[in-house]
């Protein structure tokens, strides 16, 4: 096997301010209080994914998940520790990222897959295929800036899926699109997993994750706190509480 992503001690801190001007940082220092700190979003997070993985990044919110997914991307670099990665990366890792205001949807698709690394000949032969999932319909020749949040998903997801690439990164892609559209991202990634791409999945959803994933890693406080099998993983999320939430049961009639 190869392998797709490794991570050695990769961590990642953050300055926090506690002030935002000028007078306040001048007063909070003549007083002697702090007027920054140091956290640390990613600590040390070493493993190793191989060519086809599916994995389902979990954890609490602030855990550290989109920042690792953002490393991993190169979006973001590391602290410390090392990240490599083999091959082209696609994905979504926030929603209406990259796309311009004032630009129409059909506009910001093109600029959108050049950004992805999509050849002019590519995203042209795509092109059909990418506006159809994105059923955006007389929206797409509208400016992107009066969009909701979930037609910007819809046309952010539909281009990162459409790209070539050797791993697919979903951050959020399903968080705000409606049930008819997250079936059919959950059926397009599905179809690149199957197609031996590495899929790294964050999602709070057992019921998806347990569909798409064969690896858990659970994030807690920036490190990891399980990596293994899906339903041990899925356990180890839920503490002390075995049965799944509404919620995830609705997401597992989902796919
Ligand atoms: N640019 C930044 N500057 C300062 N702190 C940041 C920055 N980006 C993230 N953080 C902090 O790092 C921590 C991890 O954030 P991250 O977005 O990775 O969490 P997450 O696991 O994706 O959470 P969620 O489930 O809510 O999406 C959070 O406490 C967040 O406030
Ligand atoms: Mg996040």
């Amino acid at each position: 096997m190869t392998t797709s992503i490794q991570l050695t001690g990769v961590t990642k801190n953050f300055t926090l301010r506690y002030h935002r001007t000028f007078k306040e940082i001048t007063v909070a220092m003549a007083r002697g209080h702090k007027t920054s700190d140091t956290f640390r979003a990613v600590d040390d997070v070493s493993f190793t994914v191989e060519q086809g993985e599916s994995i389902g990044l979990m954890g609490l919110n602030g855990s550290g998940k989109s920042t690792l997914l953002k490393m991993i991307s190169g979006v973001m670099r590391p602290d410390a520790g090392e990240v490599l990665v083999r091959g082209r990366i696609a994905g979504l890792i926030a929603t209406g990222a990259g796309f311009h205001p004032q630009l129409t949807g059909r506009e910001n698709l093109i600029l959108n897959a050049a950004i992805l690394g999509m050849s002019e000949r590519e995203t042209m032969r795509k092109f059909d295929e990418i506006v159809e999932f994105a059923g955006l319909g007389k929206k797409l020749d509208t400016e992107v800036g009066h969009y909701s949040s979930g037609q910007k998903a819809r046309l952010g997801f539909a281009v990162a899926i459409h790209v070539d690439s050797d791993i697919f990164l979903a951050d959020e892609a399903l968080a705000v699109g409606d049930r008819p559209f997250r079936r059919k991202c959950l059926e397009k990634m599905q179809e690149v997993r199957d197609g031996g791409r590495t899929l790294f999945y964050v999602s709070h959803s057992t019921g998806s994750v347990r569909k798409m994933c064969d690896r858990v890693v659970v994030l807690e406080e920036g490190r990891v706190g399980f990596d293994g099998d899906v339903k041990a993983g899925i356990k180890y999320l839920q503490y002390d509480d075995d049965l799944p939430t509404d919620e995830d049961e609705e997401m597992a009639a989902d796919i």
